[in-house]
Formats: C-alpha cells, structure tokens, sequence
C-alpha cells in the first residue's frame, strides 16, 4: 500500500482505516490486510488514561508506531503529529514529521488543521513526507472549540469545504472528517480529489476510521454515537481474569498440563 494507491481507491472502493498502538494487536491488522494503520494520538485515551489527546509528545508517539511497525511490517502505517509537535513552526513541524518517517517507518504523517495549516503541510510534502490531513472536530483543539459536531449550518459546511480544498491544494493524499454532519461530509466528499476518511461523518465518505478499543469495547463506559462495538472484549477480559484469579486461589491453577517434571 502506497499513499498513491490510496488516493487511486477513490470511487472504487471503500477505504478501511483502524487505530494501532501495540505490536501484538498491529500483527493480528496486518494479517488482515487493513488497508491503513493509524498510530493514533487517541493512544492517550485509549492507551494511557489521560483526559484527551494532549498530553501525548512526539517520543510516545514514535515508541508506539514503531511497536505498531514491527507487529506489522507490511502494513501502512501512519503516524499522528501530537499536539505541539507541528504547531509552533513549519521548521519544527517538518523535523516532526520526518522523524515518524526516520524512527519509527511509519510511511507517512496525520496532523489536525485547516487552511491555517497549508503552509506545514506544502513543507512536509515538499520534502518527501506524505500526509493526512485531518477537519472538522479536532480533538487537539477541544479546549477552544469543545467537542462540537461540525457542519450543522450552510455556513459552517462551506467552511469546511474551503478547509478542505485548501489542505487538498497543500497536498494532502487523504484527509479525516471528524464529528460533523453527514450531509456535510458527502458535500466535503464529493468536491475534493482526495479520499475522505470519516469518523462520526456519516456514510458517503470514501472510507471510515475507527478507535480500536471502541470498536472492541474494551471500555464499558466508552459508549459513543459514532462508534458500533464489534466485541465485548470488557466482558471477555473480565471473566478470563476473574477465572484464573478463582483457579488460583482454589488450586486449580496450575494443573498437571501446566507443569514441568524431572526425568
Ligand atoms: O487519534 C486518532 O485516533 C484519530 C482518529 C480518531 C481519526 O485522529
């Protein structure tokens, strides 16, 4: 999978996109050929516990893509710029960027942003980085803007159309559509080249994203709109445990199969 093949799916195909941030579980993704690993920076709610996405830096971003890399070495892997890491300045953004690439062999970079972040992404591509763009509700700017759905008025669809164009302008190959309205990411959708990744758009994107852990429901309490939970990994993992603690204290763990004896 290449950035060009990616962009080629457009109106051909559906595009599948999960979140990675382990190498066990990137194994099990690049067995099933997912056509784009994103080494997200949802990993600080989805993996670490923190509240959002900002404290998350660039050396945890670059030690989990690089575990996500080595559990599935031909997959494509993007790695998500954190918050800080692209913002301060085009130079700084694009030392960044290359390093996901140089570090961790990710093949390419998301970062979150509209027409002000052109310039970063023209730089980045400029130098050979491939990259993901990333609109509508943007989770490193929770703290200005909330957790809005974007593109509920003519007026806040046009914005995003124009955000749109002008990261397609700057060089994005694809880019996310978060939390915004369905008619508005078919109309994003329909007047961009690039393929649009939804997440909470609705169904006309050209492909979809989604947490992991969401989608397994490995939190009980992580119940969101957007997302379907696919498993009860919660309840799987809790009985799993729950038995082997009871076995423990009963005896019953470890059992002849699990020993060893002299000769
Ligand atoms: O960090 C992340 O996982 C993301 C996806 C939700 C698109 O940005």
């Amino acid at each position: 999978m290449t950035a060009g093949k990616i962009m080629s799916m457009k109106n051909r195909e559906k595009i599948v996109m999960l979140t990675c941030y382990d190498s066990l579980t990137a194994k099990i993704l690049d067995e099933l050929r997912i056509d784009i690993i994103l080494v997200g920076d949802s990993a600080g709610t989805a993996f670490a516990g923190y509240k959002s996405t900002l404290p998350m830096t660039m050396d945890e971003m670059i030690y989990h893509a690089s575990a996500v890399r080595r559990g599935a070495p031909d997959s494509f892997i993007i790695g998500d710029m954190p918050f800080l890491s692209y913002g301060t300045s085009i130079e700084e953004g694009v030392r960044n960027a290359g390093r996901f690439l140089k570090e961790s062999h990710a093949d390419a970079v998301k970062l979150e942003g509209g027409k002000a972040f052109a310039g970063v992404i023209s730089a980045m591509t400029e130098v050979g980085i491939p990259v993901m763009g990333h609109i509508g509700l943007k989770p490193q700017s929770i703290r200005r803007f909330g957790h809005k759905i974007a593109g509920k008025t003519a007026e806040q669809t046009s914005e995003l159309v124009s955000d749109a164009l002008s990261i397609t302008q700057a060089g994005v190959f694809s880019f996310v559509i978060e939390g915004t309205t369905e008619e508005a990411a078919r109309e994003v959708t329909e007047k961009v080249k690039v393929p649009t990744i939804g997440i909470g758009a609705g169904r006309y994107t050209d492909g979809q994203v989604l947490v992991i852990t969401d989608l397994l429901g490995v939190d009980k309490d992580m119940n969101f709109k957007h997302n379907k939970k696919y498993a009860d990994l919660y309840g799987i993992i809790k009985a799993a445990v729950s038995s082997y603690s009871g076995e423990v204290k009963s005896g019953l763990f470890p059992a002849e199969d699990q020993v060893f004896h002299r000769e």
